[in-house]
């Protein structure tokens, strides 16, 4: 009988948190996507190209339902030369300082620059001036969080792959692996990325990796396995690679799967961000 009462009282609990959760999650819902990596920051790679295609970036975003943007220019990777973290936050003060311009002056055709939230941050390529930038604290996070994002080289052997996870947090930052659908190593073996996330990354993939049906796999692995915990639309453009996060009806597979792609986007970045804020 105790027993019998054990158990109800187990999947009355299991239930209760599955309301809380449910409940936390159509709240983020409400206040929408966050997207944790984007090529926006115009003249600085090779996402937007000027100015005004930004704002356009940015208004289609808008209106996918992104609420939060963290532009992430490519750093220390050629052939873009943005080796100097000070620069960069320049060209993003710049950058702020036109937008505000924009949702002052023009209030009706820009007003959803007044609620859009942005913060600077950077996909730093794991090569040796990122390195050594690394070491003396010349780089970028996300935002006003400790979080990295990374981008492996393709060739990068794991055991370099490691080395480098490794030195990110001991140096105090939290790794985020870029697109981990992209890295061919991680394709071959999930087991050469779990030892990363083991020293304390966490993977991240792009949404349109979902969408894809050459990646789709390997991308619905990385999050139904808990490998990948965030999802971004690594927008950089209008036509291919675009912001646009409100694309869960195209992820083929399995209700379940979109439900956690729902989260990597809303529910997972304010909780990682909030874990690992800086100072
Ligand atoms: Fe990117």
């Amino acid at each position: 009988m105790s027993q019998e009462w054990n158990l109800e009282a187990l999947r009355e609990s299991v239930r209760s948190t599955e309301r809380r959760y449910r409940r936390e999650l159509e709240a983020d819902l409400e206040v929408g996507w966050i997207d944790m990596h984007s090529h926006v920051l115009p003249g600085v790679d090779d996402g937007a190209e000027s100015f005004d295609h930004a704002v356009e970036l940015l208004h289609e975003a808008w209106e996918g339902g992104t609420r939060e943007v963290y532009v992430t220019p490519h750093m220390f990777r050629n052939p873009f030369d943005n080796f100097d973290a000070a620069e960069m936050v320049d060209a993003f003060g710049r950058f702020a300082e036109g937008l505000r311009e924009l949702a002052v002056h023009h209030v009706t055709e820009y007003r959803f620059l007044r609620d859009l939230k942005i913060h600077l941050g950077a996909e730093n390529y794991v090569s040796p001036e990122f390195l050594t930038a690394l070491a003396e604290r010349r780089v970028l996070t996300l935002g006003s969080t400790r979080c990295l994002l990374l981008e492996l080289p393709d060739g990068l052997v794991t055991k370099a792959a490691e080395s480098a996870v490794r030195k990110v947090v001991d140096a105090g930052y939290v790794p985020v692996l870029a697109h981990v659908e992209r890295v061919t190593a991680f394709t071959r073996s999930a087991a050469s990325l779990e030892r990363l996330l083991e020293e304390g990354a966490i993977g991240q993939v792009n949404l349109p990796g979902l969408i894809d049906p050459r990646t789709f796999e390997v991308a619905a692995g990385h999050v139904q396995s808990g490998r990948a915990r965030l999802v971004a639309s690594d927008g950089h453009d209008l036509a291919q690679r675009t912001m646009r996060l409100d694309r869960l009806d195209e992820i083929p597979g399995p209700r379940r799967l979109r439900t956690l792609v729902e989260e990597a986007m809303t529910v997972q970045p304010r909780r990682i961000f909030e874990l690992h804020r800086a100072g």
